[in-house]
């Protein structure tokens, strides 16, 4: 039995700080701004001279907020401060009506059967990522956030727009977001005011431009699908699924221009995250020799994933209980955050209208009162009765409700996917120095890189780097 695998967790700040001194952390970082009796509290009220929120860790009040009545507690308009010159009026960020319409023309592509059509692409996209990483795998550590990014990127737009990442306006879109994060902070100054419409909004100029030209460069992509899907000769992948349902209930789908819209979050939402649990799940996975040997055997199944089907997703048993402890420990989306629309009570506490509802992915998954030894990655938490009670009232990385990520069954194909084909071509080990501190920018990555030492499998020590072509 090999010793328990404590993996880094944020240096949380003292119970008591000023505004000022928290508003500071809290740009550096919401998770080390928070303090460490928000991993035991079940609910805590944080009070500031703009606004009053209320962190909640009951699973009764999280039930609440995103199942029983989500309608009272919409999404606040202050957290699409940062993110709407880029997403415009996506699904992300709308309520109401709009927001229903919008996920009724959505839903569908994302059902289960779709997810078999879009299986060949992930394969696609992780043999590719393979065949990159044996050019560089010589046991040199190299950072592997930017390398999930990539695949990520890939594996969406090659399953929206059945373009591979090398396609010249799929790289230039790619090359575009990373400019954008580095652009647009986390947080913007808006999200924290609640500032009347007409006010001036405060993006650098630098967010305002990467977000035009990403938007430019799918508006290309969008009107180009348009005229295929016109013309009779458009793929069959997910934007053209979306661009041809058309709403049941009014029976009209989405212009170009509300496209684009969904196109932005879409790829935003879809590639981010799933390249931060993929790079968590590796990290894992170099500091757990034993559950990484066990994914590595499973993997086997996949050949090289050339005639990987659907149905062999369901013999990747260890590897989707990796990624599922991942998306526990590290969830991509740390926090969400809602605004009460009337007065409630929540357990004591009166929550007026315009108070805003936070929901803590990162603390309900370290709960101390919720999971047992919560700090610990142990993949075989999910095979366990207590893990799946703990798992029933605690764990949300996808959100829950009608407002639940679309693309949970997606990740959770691609995310096993794409960890076993990587694990079955490199053995993966840590490099010393180099612990990655955990952080949240637009999801939870590490402020210092996620640093690891790829040797391929099927290479002795001493052998030379075999050319990347090898692998196709
Ligand atoms: C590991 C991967 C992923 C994680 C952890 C994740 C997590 C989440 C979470 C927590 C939300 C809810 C946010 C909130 O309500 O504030 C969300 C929403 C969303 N996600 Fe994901 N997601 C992942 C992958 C994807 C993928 C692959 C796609 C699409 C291809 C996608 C598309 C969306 C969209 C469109 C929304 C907005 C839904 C709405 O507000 O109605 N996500 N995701």
């Amino acid at each position: 039995m090999s010793a328990p695998i404590r993996p880094p967790k944020p240096v949380p700040r003292p119970d008591r700080v000023s505004l000022l001194h928290y508003l500071r952390l809290f740009r550096r970082d919401i998770l080390s701004a928070q303090p460490a009796r928000l991993y035991h509290a079940w609910m805590a009220e944080f009070r500031t001279p703009f606004f009053r929120s209320f962190l909640c860790n009951d699973p009764e009040l999280v039930n609440r907020v995103l199942k029983e009545s989500p309608a009272d507690f919409p999404k606040s308009d202050r957290l699409g401060e940062g993110l709407r010159p880029l997403l415009g009026n996506s699904v992300f960020l709308t309520n109401g009506a709009t927001w229903e319409r919008q996920r009724r023309i959505i839903n569908p592509a994302f059902e289960g059967g779709r997810l078999h059509e879009t299986f060949p692409a992930m394969c696609e996209a992780g043999r590719a990522c393979v065949a990159r990483l044996r050019a560089r795998a010589d046991g040199t550590p190299l950072d592997i956030e930017p390398e999930t990014s990539h695949v990520a990127a890939d594996v969406i737009f090659r399953t929206l727009f059945s373009l591979p990442i090398e396609d010249e306006t799929a790289a230039a879109t790619f090359r575009e977001f990373q400019a954008h994060q580095r652009a647009q902070p986390i947080l913007n100054l808006g999200a924290f005011l609640p500032l009347p419409r007409w006010f001036p909004r405060f993006h650098s100029r630098r967010t305002r431009k990467t977000a035009r030209r990403i938007r430019a460069l799918i508006s290309g992509l969008t009107a180009r699908r348009a005229a295929e899907i016109a013309a009779g000769t458009a793929p069959d992948d997910l934007a053209t699924k979306i661009m041809t349902t058309p709403d049941p209930d009014t029976g009209i789908g989405f212009d170009t221009a509300e496209m684009v819209d969904q196109v932005a979050i879409f790829f935003l939402a879809g590639h981010e995250t799933s390249a931060s649990a993929l790079a968590w799940s590796l990290y894992l996975l170099a500091l757990s020799p034993e559950w990484q040997e066990r994914v590595a055997a499973e993997a086997t199944v996949l050949d090289d994933g050339t005639r990987a089907d659907f149905a062999v997703l369901g013999q990747l048993r260890s590897s989707r209980a990796v990624f599922r402890e991942a998306l526990r420990l590290y969830p991509p989306v740390p926090m969400m955050v809602r605004e009460s629309r009337c007065p409630v009570k929540f357990r004591d506490r009166d929550v007026r209208a315009g108070d805003q509802v936070v929901l803590s992915p990162w603390h309900l998954h370290r709960h101390d009162r919720l999971w047992t030894d919560p700090d610990l990655f142990d993949p075989s938490r999910w095979d366990s009765a207590a893990g799946r009670e703990s798992a029933r009232a605690a764990y949300i990385p996808f959100s829950a409700g009608p407002r639940v990520c679309p693309g949970a069954g997606f990740a959770m194909a691609e995310g096993p996917l794409l960890l076993s084909m990587l694990v079955r071509a490199f053995r993966i080990g840590t490099v010393t120095g180099h612990d990655p501190v955990p952080a949240a920018h637009l999801t939870v990555r590490s402020a210092n890189g996620i640093w690891l030492q790829l040797t391929p499998r099927d290479q002795t020590p001493g052998d030379p780097v075999r050319p990347a072509t090898e692998e196709r």
